[in-house]
């Protein structure tokens, strides 16, 4: 991917972009600084604002996803409610695919609630579903595959059917990136990332993007962005600049090791199904598309904890991503409080279920890993 290797000349010819690590930036005069104000010219005013080290991450995602423009947040989650919080007011109905990102789901549940905007929860695999529930709706917000059950949505009907009804589209698509799922082109409105996982893929930054037509970033940039403050840093663009100089490299590395490992998982008497977009026989993703996370659910004689205890290689942790294999249990998550608006539990997440990422380490190496791991993990 060219775009990921090449960057336009910049002053100091340097190779790679300069991180502007400055707050603020000076005029020359007054007349200079009222042009500014005034709307003329690009110059950044204040990093809060624009910077251009964050500008030119936003403009390598933006062509990645084939947008007019870009915004990028200090966190996925600054993305997700900055750009919800563009779209909605007081009295609107959301309709959301059931077992999206938990603390999406938060979000919806604890704080949009409160503004009086309410959501309901669909089977994003139910097509018929999804659009039966769209009369009448202001967002429609997807993610594809979701988080946990991994199941997919057909964006280009869903997104054909929302704007008939005048409904407006988001897309996370932190899990199949660009180079795999490209939403505004099926349609979609507006894509939003974690960029803290395949965009970074070092496990070194938490960030977010969303990406779309130049009205619907000025309208985020108008109603949300400046306000919520949830800017990136100069220092974190520029470590997302490099962490995607290989995203193509580590994106079709880690995919030879999830097509081993997912393959040999399926057949294995320890796990009773592997849910991975392109296993079903109804995956709408192709096999040399599928990413990973993935998530096995174990048969009943083995123990979840006991499983993922063992595991030497798969380290026990949050997000994913980064160059290193991670696993989380189900139990884990479902063992956060009800109150908190807990995903799992109101989605029906069984307990026997273990969430894998599988990173850059040898195929082999992981496979003995959970081999050995299930050997150890029998009741
Ligand atoms: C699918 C998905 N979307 C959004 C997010 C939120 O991103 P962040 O943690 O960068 O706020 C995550 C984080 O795990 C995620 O997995």
């Amino acid at each position: 991917m060219t775009l990921l290797a090449h960057d336009e000349p910049n002053p100091w010819m340097s190779v790679t972009p300069p991180i502007v690590q400055s707050s603020l930036f000076t005029f020359a005069t007054v007349e200079d600084m009222e042009q500014r104000f005034a709307g003329h010219g690009s110059q950044p005013i204040y990093s809060r604002g624009d910077n251009p080290t964050v500008q030119l991450f936003e403009q390598k995602v933006a062509e990645l996803e084939g947008g007019e423009a870009a915004r990028a947040f200090s966190s996925g989650m600054g993305a997700i409610s900055a750009a919800i919080l563009s779209l909605v007011k007081s009295g609107d109905r959301m309709v959301c695919v059931r077992d999206v990102y938990p603390d999406a789901y938060r979000f919806m549940q604890k704080l949009l609630s409160r503004l009086n905007v309410t959501v309901e929860y669909v089977d994003g695999s139910d097509t018929d579903a999804v659009i039966a529930r769209l009369e009448g709706a202001a967002v429609l917000y997807l993610e594809s595959p979701t988080s946990w059950t991994m199941r997919t949505q057909d964006l280009h009907r869903l997104a054909t059917a929302a704007r008939q009804r005048g409904v407006v589209t988001l897309c996370d698509n932190s899990w199949a990136t660009p180079l795999y799922q490209q939403p505004l082109k099926a349609g979609i409105d507006l894509v939003v990332h974690s960029a803290s996982k395949y965009l970074s893929g070092h496990s070194d930054t938490v960030a977010g993007i969303v990406v779309g037509s130049q009205a619907r970033i000025d309208a985020i940039n108008d109603l949300t962005y400046p306000y919520l403050g949830a800017k990136l840093s100069p220092w974190e663009a520029w470590l997302l600049l490099r962490g995607m100089r290989t995203l193509p490299q580590r994106l079709s590395a880690q995919r030879r090791s999830v097509g081993v490992l997912s393959r040999r998982l399926r057949e294995h008497p320890a796990v009773a199904s592997v849910l991975h977009p392109t296993l079903g026989s109804d995956s709408r993703t192709p096999a040399e598309e599928g990413g990973s996370p993935f998530t096995i659910a174990l048969q009943p004689h083995i123990d979840p904890r006991k499983f993922c205890n063992a595991l030497r290689l798969f380290k026990l942790g949050v997000s994913w991503g980064g160059y290193e294999s991670l696993v989380i249990p189900s139990i884990v998550s479902l063992a956060q409080a009800a109150s908190v608006a807990n995903a799992l539990i109101d989605f029906d997440v069984p307990t026997n279920l273990v969430r894998l990422h599988v990173g850059l380490e040898h195929a082999e190496d992981l496979w003995q890993d959970l081999a050995q791991a299930f050997e150890l993990a029998r009741l």
